[in-house]
């Protein structure tokens, strides 16, 4: 083949064989490795299959970031991640980030935090507790919050500890028009301080260095990537609306709670070891139930940052 010949044609992918498209030995699908169930009606699918594939090759890559979001949660279930693996996966959605409780981060993948009650560790408390969490969406004290987490259980108590999903753009969707219009271009304070008196725990100094922890957010958000408008409520970080008094904005994060939280927009998570879920913050917030202090609950997080031009909530 000519020199000019051989840059005309095309060019073939590393690992598939399109020379042949006959062949059965090649790494081409006759049937899809994947296949989805949903977990409630309007929010969240497991995932049949994503463990099995190898690697992260870019059509899993695609396909698990639109089913992302198009549907806020993604559950997967008999995986076997070790740290490493759990990193590489959670790359396939945007840049990790280091998240800001350094001390509670993997020494050897710092894009890991750990969230357990195990004391063998090295834990500070604060890390270790088996309380109950309330509803949240997850760094909505930071200017630039993140878009995904991706929570993994490695080991699981026998009762307690799940975790719950509620779904704030059906929420938003069906709000009368009245409180639409109340609500919209409202823009709320989220303080960490508040979230620290409830657990008692305190902001680290990286923490403090990095952000006032203190930010204002718009109540209802344009979901970044899905241009859908949802509520944006983190009930036990948000301390008021500007323009209202504390009194006042705690009767509408209630009523607004209340609306989204209904049972048809929640998704109840009991936890089995290899199980993972990845979930969409502009769009649903999510809380855990308390376990028992004498069990082991040991999970590890990545975080995903949005796009950096689109990751202040607009
Ligand atoms: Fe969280």
């Amino acid at each position: 083949m000519t020199a000019e010949a051989a840059s005309m044609a095309p060019e073939a992918p590393s690992s598939v064989a399109f020379s042949n498209p006959q062949a059965l030995t090649d790494d081409l699908y006759r049937d899809s490795p994947l296949s989805i169930r949903p977990l409630t009606t309007h929010m969240g699918v497991e995932v049949i299959g994503a463990g099995q594939v190898k690697g992260t090759p870019e059509w899993l890559r695609r396909t698990l970031n639109f089913l992302w979001m198009e549907h806020g949660v993604l559950l997967f279930r008999d995986l076997d991640f070790n740290e490493a693996d759990q990193v590489a996966f959670s790359r396939m959605f945007g840049e990790q980030e280091v998240h800001g409780r350094l001390e509670l981060n993997s020494r050897e993948h710092p894009e890991l935090l750990y969230l357990t009650n195990r004391k063998d560790l090295g834990l500070p408390e604060i890390a270790t507790q088996s309380n109950e969490l309330d509803w949240h969406s997850d760094q909505t004290y930071l200017p630039r919050p993140a878009l995904g987490s991706f929570l993994y259980a490695v080991e699981v108590p026998p009762s307690g500890g799940n975790t719950y999903w509620a779904d704030m753009r059906t929420a938003y969707d069906r709000l009368p028009e009245e409180t639409k219009a109340r609500i919209d271009g409202t823009i709320a304070i989220h303080d960490y301080d508040k979230v620290n008196k409830s657990y008692g725990g305190a902001a680290n100094d990286f923490q403090k260095s990095r952000t006032s922890l203190c930010e204002r957010h718009p109540l209802v958000r344009t979901h970044p990537l899905t241009l859908r408008r949802t509520l944006y409520l983190a009930p036990r970080m948000m301390t008021r609306i500007e323009g209202m008094d504390e009194a006042e904005s705690e009767t509408l994060f209630t009523q607004l709670e209340a609306a989204a939280t209904a049972d048809d927009l929640v998704y109840r998570h009991n936890w089995r070891a290899g199980d993972a879920v990845l979930w969409d913050n502009a769009r649903v917030m999510h809380r855990r139930d308390a376990f028992s202090a004498d069990t082991i609950r040991f999970m590890r997080r990545t975080t995903i940052r949005p796009p950096v031009e689109i990751s202040v909530p607009f």
